[in-house]
Formats: structure tokens, sequence, C-alpha cells
């Protein structure tokens, strides 16, 4: 049993031989945590690692190894994870042990995404009931442990079992303490069109937290935290990875004690946040997923990449080969109809493209970004006949078709706004603040979810629609819940992504077949949450090989590759007006879900040749590259050149990519080790089609510990030299 409880030491060890989580009752019934991290042995005590009893501390020693749930009350001044009030106000706790219970498999979290389980033997979870009896504050802490996977995850339920109302200010999904530094901590921040750039720093005594106070989890950080030992690599060192599986406003923060300890907690954004339980009333927090390896940060993603791909992700799409598409945005914006589509559809359809998607402007009378969205009816100016002949025309030249639509929005400018003006988000007698001329609905109104659930789902019945672009273009600046009472507000943020899921939830079951890609002004909300619901997401509005290197190198760290939107764009490229050679944006884009964006009216014919070639190349290799096992090898920060290969699940094919970003003359010999092959393979390297050069044999124990040539070529090729130039090679064993 992954989960052991010793009755004579009162401890819980969580435990697979990958990683150990170790719990124990102290003497005065506070539940301590004693150990997170290395796998020990379960049939030992770990009881010496941790205090017998906890109050008092802080006078003595003000970071001790902490409580599973540290809370005001405990002697403990460190960041909580539970801040409750209670109904006399006051926010200090007591919370003493009750009872667990260990169970095979892992419930669901209510109304809210979570990893999940096929067989109950996947996984082991244990339910701890903790009880502040005089506030009466019931708080079950569940832990999840799978079974061979290096992850623990982790969520609270709590429930007022008192008479007295309670008010809940903090409730961090997840809060671990690490007793001795240092660590560094590793983030994914950046901005619209520069999405989860690496920045990696020492912890310094104090705090630093990522975290988003906009609706949504944001371009701005993405919702996990890395820690990591000094030096830990891709391949070496101990280290730490937590991800939240939410949406919405959500805070990641590490905070180094007086003495040098650490404690890690991921969460809701306790920021606004106040959310009031009645009696017999129950809260749960989104869950917390916490990876640990001592085989580098590689490892982390490893484990978070199988995790997110094979137990996040669910439903038709999940394990599904995801079509190449060609998507209408940055080919013709908002400047189409029903012909032009079709001139478009017609120069696509022999390229090898599967599927044809219909960007923004197709409803209302929508011919910019000022109007129409919530009005989810077809433009009968643009497409006279509607959208089922156009995806029947579409069907008919060999494509599916798909759609853009962006349902949690409304336009000032739209019926929408004009019959429901309370339904968009706002305080009553104060302005709004519009961005890109458009207004949030107010999903925790659950009218407006069933009005969306109606309206989209009109839209998806009406035509053969086999994909949906799912948008959301703007984050909520003025938070007030239309239907909720004053001192209720404090959960409007929640509510509404409560909301939201819910609507995700609706229509995802009841388009079973549709694969759904969820976008957010590019990666604004592409988070855990959302992979719960639709398997890929659009990595960055930002379509710029040499951008979108660092883009996807940050991303892969928690997302796999199945999940991130990758598409070749024209050039000079919309974002940077940078120009870079097509093989080089395929090149980039094949590491992701490989598509188009852009007029295929437009191009050449020697390129409708090269794009022919691309997707071929593309849909042979596709299993490796969207399940495959991702390996980063060098690094865009501060360097000239990026690398990072695919491994397939036996490890007889790879495929390798190189990208010089700026070329240098008299470059030093350079070789590119591989990883992840397997040494007593024999494989056949061969330079990607097209780019020339004859296939040799290598070891992959040769490939990996003296590398591929790179200066001079080994395999030589005729690849083009220059900035942005890409290199492929295809490994294969007999
Ligand atoms: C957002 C998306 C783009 C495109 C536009 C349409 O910016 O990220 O890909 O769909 O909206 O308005």
């Amino acid at each position: 049993m992954p989960i052991t409880w010793q009755d004579a030491t009162r401890e819980l060890h969580l435990h697979n031989g990958r990683l150990s989580l170790v719990l124990a009752v102290l003497e005065n019934d506070w539940l301590g945590q004693l150990h997170v991290g290395a796998p020990l042995d379960p049939a030992a005590s770990y009881r010496h690692l941790g205090p017998a009893d906890f109050r008092g501390f802080s006078n003595r020693v003000d970071d001790p190894i902490g409580l599973a749930v540290p809370a005001p009350g405990s002697g403990d001044f460190r960041i909580p994870a539970l801040v409750v009030e209670g109904p006399d106000g006051a926010t200090v706790l007591d919370l003493v042990y009750e009872d667990h219970r260990i169970m095979a498999g892992k419930p669901a979290l209510e109304g809210l995404p979570s990893t999940y389980v096929e067989a109950p033997s996947e996984a082991t979870t244990v339910e701890i009931d903790l009880a502040d009896r005089i506030s009466g504050l019931r708080v079950t802490l569940s832990l999840t442990i799978f079974e061979d996977r290096p992850i623990i995850t982790r969520s609270m339920r709590l429930t007022s079992t008192g008479d007295g109302r309670l008010v809940i200010r903090t409730a961090m999904s997840s809060s671990i303490d690490l007793p001795d530094g240092p660590w560094e901590l590793l983030g994914f921040s950046g901005a619209w069109a520069r999405e989860r750039h690496p920045h990696r720093a020492p912890l310094q005594p104090g705090r630093r937290s990522l975290g988003s106070l906009r609706g949504a989890t944001g371009h701005q950080q993405d919702p996990s935290l890395f820690l990591l030992r000094p030096g830990a690599d891709e391949v070496h060192g101990e280290g730490f990875a937590f991800s939240l599986v939410y949406s919405g406003n959500f805070l990641a923060e590490a905070e180094v004690g007086p003495r040098g300890s650490t404690r890690a907690r991921i969460g809701l954004h306790p920021d606004g946040f106040a959310w009031t339980l009645e009696p017999g009333a129950t809260f749960t927090t989104p869950e917390a997923v916490i990876a640990w390896s001592d085989g580098g940060i590689g490892a982390l993603s490893d484990a978070l990449h199988g995790l997110y791909r094979e137990r996040l992700a669910r439903g038709t799409w999940r394990d599904r080969p995801r079509p190449v598409l060609l998507n209408s945005w940055e080919g013709v914006y908002f400047d189409f109809d029903h012909r032009r589509l079709l001139e478009m559809a017609r120069a696509t359809a022999d390229l090898g493209i599967e599927l044809f998607v219909l960007d923004d402007g197709w409803f209302g009378e929508r011919d910019s970004d000022t109007s129409s969205l919530g009005d989810w009816v077809v433009d009968r100016r643009k497409l006279p006949d509607g959208l089922a002949p156009l995806a029947a025309e579409v069907e008919a030249m060999g494509m599916s078709f798909g759609l853009w639509i962006e349902p949690e929005m409304v336009s000032p400018r739209s019926r929408l706004f004009a019959e429901h003006p309370d339904w968009a988000i706002g305080v009553p007698g104060r302005p709004r603040t519009e961005s890109r001329q458009q207004l949030v609905l107010d999903l925790s109104r659950p009218e407006v979810v069933d009005h969306l659930e109606a309206a989209v789902a009109d839209v998806l019945g009406s035509a053969s629609i086999r994909y949906v672009k799912w948008d959301m273009n703007r984050n909520i600046t003025e938070p007030y819940g239309g239907s909720l009472s004053p001192e209720r507000q404090g959960e409007f943020f929640h509510r509404h992504m409560l909301g939201a899921y819910e609507l995700w939830r609706r229509l995802t079951t009841r388009f079973p077949e549709i694969l759904f890609e969820s976008c957010a002004g590019g990666g604004g909300r592409f988070d855990p949450g959302m992979l719960a619901y639709a398997p890929q997401a659009w990595t960055s509005d930002d379509t710029d090989a040499i951008e979108r290197l660092t883009i996807q190198w940050g991303a892969s760290h928690v997302y796999p590759l199945s999940s991130m939107g990758a598409h070749v764009s024209a050039v000079p490229n919309h974002q940077v007006g940078r120009v870079t050679p097509l093989g080089t944006r395929a090149a980039v884009a094949f590491f992701g879900v490989f598509g188009y964006e852009l007029d295929p009216r437009t191009i050449s014919d020697g390129e409708r040749t090269e794009i022919r070639a691309q997707i071929a190349f593309y849909r042979e290799h596709r299993d490796v590259f969207q399940r495959g096992r991702f390996l980063r090898l060098r690094s865009p920060l501060g360097r000239d050149d990026v690398a990072w290969m695919v491994v397939g699940p036996d490890r007889r094919t790879a495929l390798v990519a190189h990208i010089r970003i700026l070329a240098r003359p008299v470059p030093p010999p350079d070789r590119l080790r591989l990883r992840g092959l397997d040494p007593d393979a024999t494989y056949r390297v061969e330079p990607w089609p097209g780019l020339g050069g004859d296939a040799v044999r290598r070891g992959g124990d040769l490939l990996m510990a003296v590398g591929l040539g790179l200066e001079p070529e080994d395999p030589p090729t005729g690849a083009p030299r220059g900035d942005f130039s890409a290199r492929i090679w295809v490994l294969t064993t007999d």
C-alpha cells in the first residue's frame, strides 16, 4: 500500500519509491510535516525529524519544520496555508487531527478540474480530517500519490460544522516546508506575445511570489513554481515543481525563514478573496500538483508532461493524433466572405492540411474587434448561407472544419449588451474599463452560463464543426458579481471561474467529438485547469519562429508538446517584422501541435512544394512529436543557438532540432550531445529531407556521450547556414 499509517508513532507515509511525504500527528494532535522529497523506507519511523509538540516554538526557533496546514495561532509566523475568521472574528485556529481514510483511486473535485485515474490501482488517496473545535471548522486534507509517477496531488475541503458563520481568507491548495536551503526559484513569466520566459534566481530571506489578480492565470505568470538546488540542470540535481490546476487568480510563493528553511505554497490568491461558509457549507480548493526528482529539471518536466497528457487531459481527443490545421487569422483577419474562404480552402486542401479553421469575424457584424462579441449568429453579409454549407464544402475538399468563438465576452456594441447590460462585469454606478473594446460576462450568474451554453450549442450544432478555438481576450478589471450580496463580493473571482468551468464542462460533454483548443490572446490562460477541458492551447499570439523558441522552451517545463499549438506564419512576421526561412518556421512549429496561419492563396509554387513536404514530414512523425518524450538540450537564454529533441516511447525514433539564431564567424568546434536514446542501439541519423546530406549510422552511446557534429557538420548536410537557420535530424533504429 503506497500510503501507510503507523499506529505506534501516528505517522502517515505516502511513498512509491519515487518520492515520499511523511506526516505525523504530534503530541498536541496537530498534523506535522516531517519530510517531503526523496523516497524513504516506509517501514522506518521519522518522528525524530519533527518536533514532538509545536506550541511555543516561535519564541525559540523561528522556522521549525512545519505543519501540514500552517495557520495563525501555531506560533509560526511564516506565510500560512489557511486563514479562516471564526464567528468571533478571530483567525487563530487549533487544528487537531481527528481521523483519516486511506482509499484506492482518486476522488474528483466537485466543480473543479483535477487529475484523475482510470483504475483505482493507479493511485492511492488519504483524506485527513482536522478540526478546530471552537470555530467549528473542519479541514479535510486530501493527498493522492500516483503509483508510478513522482507526483503527489493535494487539495483541501473546508466545512463549517458549527452553528456560526466562517469566512475563509486564505486557503492554499498546498503548503510544504523544506528544512534546509539554499533553493533557487524557477518561474515562467512574460507578457502578451512573450509568454513563459524562464526566470531563475536564488531565494533570499523573505518572500518571492508569482501570481495573478486578473481573473485568469494571465500572460504574466504561469501558475507553477520550481524550487531547485543550486547547480541543478536538466539532468542533475534535486528539485520540486508545484503546479496549480486552476485558471483564475492564483498565488505561487516561497518564503525563506530566518534560519534558512523554505516554505512553498500555491493556491487561490488570497488578495481580495473572502468566502463565507454558512453552517453546513463546504468549500473545496483547487488541486496542486507536487513533483519531486533528483534527476534535474528534465525529470520534473517528464513527470508533469506524462500526468497532464495522460491523466489531466481527457475525452475523445486525449490520445488521438491532433490534426494539422490552417487557421485563417493571420491570413485574412476580419476580411473574408464565403467565396474568399472557399478560395483559401481550395488553396489549402492539396497541401496535406487536415483541418481548416475559420477564426474571428464570422458572427454579428464583426468587421473589426470593436463589435458583436456575444451575438453568436452568423454574419449573413459575409456568409449568406451560414456555416453549414461552408463546412460541407471544406469537408468535400478532404478537410474538417473548425471555428473560433469567444463565449465569455461581450462587446458594448452588440445585441447581447443592449439586452443585458447587467450581465457584463462592472460595479453599478462606476465606469468600466474596456480592453480591446470588450467586457467580460459575469459567469458567477447561473443564467449567464445557461444562456451561453445554449447560444454556443446552437452554433456548434448548426454545422459540421470538428474543432473549436475558444478564445478569451481580456482580464477582469472591476470585479463585482451582479448577483452576489455585498458581504459575498470576495467570492466573485472564484465564482466566476467556477461558472467558466461549468460552461466548459457542459459544452465539452455535449460535444465530445469536437477538439477544443483554448486560447486567451495566445497563452493568457494556458494552464492545467484549461487542459482538463481542452487538450491543446494556443501557446502565443507571437508566431515568429525565433520568439517562439523561448516561449515554447519555457512552456515545455510544465506542458507537454501535445498541448502546445504552434503555427507557421507569413514573413515578415506580423508581431516582430522578422524574416525567417520557411524551413526554420516549420522546424520550430513541429515541436508542438503543428499548423499554419497564413493566406495560402499568396504563397508561391516553391513554397507550396516545401509546405507539402513539411506537412508530410510532420504527419509521418506526428506520434513522436505529440506523444514522445521532449528533452531540452540547449537553452535560448543567452545563447546564439537552441536545440531540443523528442524521443518516441520505445526509443526507436527520435527527432532532433538545432536552430541557429545568429551566425558567427570562425565558430569553435561544437557537438550537440543528445539524450534519452538507447545507448545500446545503433541509430540511422538522417538529415531532415530537403536539407540534403546522406544518412549515417551512429551508436546511441556515441550520440549521447560525444554528440552530433555541428561544427564541423557530422553528418554533413546541405542545410543553409546563416542567421535563423535550422537543422533537423531523424534518428531511427532498424
Ligand atoms: C486572439 C487570439 C488570436 C486570434 C484573435 C482573433 O488574439 O489569440 O489567435 O484568434 O484573438 O481576434
